[in-house]
């Protein structure tokens, strides 16, 4: 596959230059139609969302994720969705042969005449696959599996995973072809080629966590078109990924109430308010070296908020194996969440639980001071929906608590004024047993 036509230069034709396509003029910015206008809905809910809105026109897509996670699944079933309201699709798979794709598009309702599949790994093909069928949008299963043939590298190398997607991206900006690369991205550290995209295409979004977590997370880490880090929320079921629209009370369903350690915290993602359990497990270890274990959360952070719980609340933990775990796989990276990890370590050491109704929003400094976070009134809206009464964060300020909404915010200035709060519900607890 090393022969063929040459441009003047002696490469083979668009293999790194742009002279196989004519460069458009310029035009004046007030005949350009804006984003907002054209984008085009896929119908899946939770994606619309993590895309802001809806797919743009000439963009272009990575999907990440680990194998297994759910990305064919999904962007067979959005290709699908797209094909039913007739715009022309073509996936592209160099994983699984037409049999399989098509067998699992059946399956997942996607069988819209309009997608159309092919079995490639040459990008050569799917680009001439592209120019015959003029598709409205292109899913490039997997960047790890399609080669240029003029590139002497393998599949999945740096270099092709660079090619395949600077050529297509031409592609995509001068034809308005929406193309979606999925890409594999392991835990053990194979995220060089996916990774090395994450400047070139306009969004990024990937599978958060793994196949074994209870339901599927995608976030968006990056987008030209639309708020970075907006989640969407699936459930992996035998006829695909269905779109969770209440996350909050699906986080919430299976918490424990009445037991220490466990604490919901408010957390904003993206531009929406998302109610979590956090929970903590303290217990005392004879290891030289306790072990310090942060599911979901900022594994740096965590240790800060243990050293702040040591030196500010005189709470000792170097003879204690620390577990903190986020319910449900989502991943909290904003401060917002430490007054939360504060009080599940708290509940947990001192084996106290936390009142089923309170919840907790707040940054903590290393002095112990509690700080304001961003969207305040989102999160007691959200609080206030999901039926909390107690909103244990830091000083309001001006931020009034939003009209009709039952939930009263205990604001605080300092993490030992929780410790104070928590031994108080304990004891009244206590007392009201006794009584
Ligand atoms: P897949 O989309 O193939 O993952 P990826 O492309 O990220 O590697 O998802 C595969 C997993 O999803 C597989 O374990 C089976 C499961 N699955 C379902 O549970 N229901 C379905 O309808 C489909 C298509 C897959
Ligand atoms: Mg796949």
């Amino acid at each position: 596959m090393t022969g063929g036509p040459r441009d003047a230069a002696g490469r083979p034709p668009g293999s790194g230059g742009t002279a196989w396509l004519p460069s458009p003029p310029p035009v004046p910015l007030v005949t350009v139609a804006g984003v907002e206008d054209r984008r085009i809905r896929t119908g899946i809910g939770e994606l619309d969302r993590v895309l802001g809105g809806g797919l743009v026109p000439g963009s272009m897509i990575l999907v990440g994720g680990e194998p297994g996670v759910g990305k064919s699944t999904l962007l067979l079933q959005t290709a699908g969705a797209l094909a039913r309201q007739g715009l022309s699709i073509l996936y592209a798979s160099g994983e699984e042969s037409l049999a399989q794709v098509s067998e699992r598009g059946r399956s997942l309702g996607a069988n819209a005449p309009s997608l159309y599949l092919a079995a490639e790994t040459s990008l050569d093909a799917i680009l001439e696959g592209i120019a015959a069928l003029k598709p409205a949008a292109v899913v490039l299963d997997s960047i790890q599996t399609t080669c240029d043939p003029a590139l002497g590298s393998a599949a999945g190398s740096l270099s092709q995973v660079r090619q395949v997607a600077g050529r297509l991206l031409e592609v995509a900006k001068r034809q308005e072809v929406s193309i979606w690369l999925i890409g594999h991205v392991t835990k053990e550290g194979s995220l060089a080629g996916p990774k090395a995209l994450e400047h070139i295409v306009d969004t990024v979004v990937y599978f958060e966590g793994d196949r074994h977590q209870a339901y599927r997370i995608l976030r968006a880490s990056k987008n030209r078109f639309g708020p970075t880090e907006e989640v969407g929320v699936f459930e992996m079921r035998a006829g695909g990924l269905v779109p969770v629209e209440n996350p909050s009370a699906l986080f919430l369903a299976e918490r424990p109430v009445e037991t220490p350690g466990s604490v919901v915290v408010a957390t904003v993602e993206g531009t929406r308010p998302i109610l979590v359990e956090l929970q903590a497990l303290v217990t005392p270890t004879g290891a030289a070296m306790p072990r310090r274990v942060a599911n979901g959360l900022d594994f740096q952070r965590v240790a800060m908020l243990l050293a702040v719980l040591e030196k500010r609340l005189h709470v000792g933990l170097g003879a204690s194996d620390v577990f903190l775990n986020v319910a449900g796989g989502l991943a909290i990276r904003e401060p917002a969440a430490d007054l939360g990890v504060v009080a599940a370590v708290l509940s947990s050491v001192r084996n106290v639980p936390v009142e089923a109704c309170w919840a907790f929003f707040g940054e903590v400094g290393l002095g112990g001071e509690v700080r304001r976070v961003a969207q305040a009134e989102k999160r007691l809206q959200e609080l206030a929906r999901l039926g909390f009464t107690r909103a244990i964060t830091a000083s309001m300020g001006a931020t009034p608590t939003p009209p009709g909404i039952a939930i009263a915010a205990v604001e605080l200035s300092h993490v030992g004024e929780l410790a104070d709060l928590m031994a108080a519900a304990g004891e009244s607890r206590a007392k009201m047993r006794f009584d």
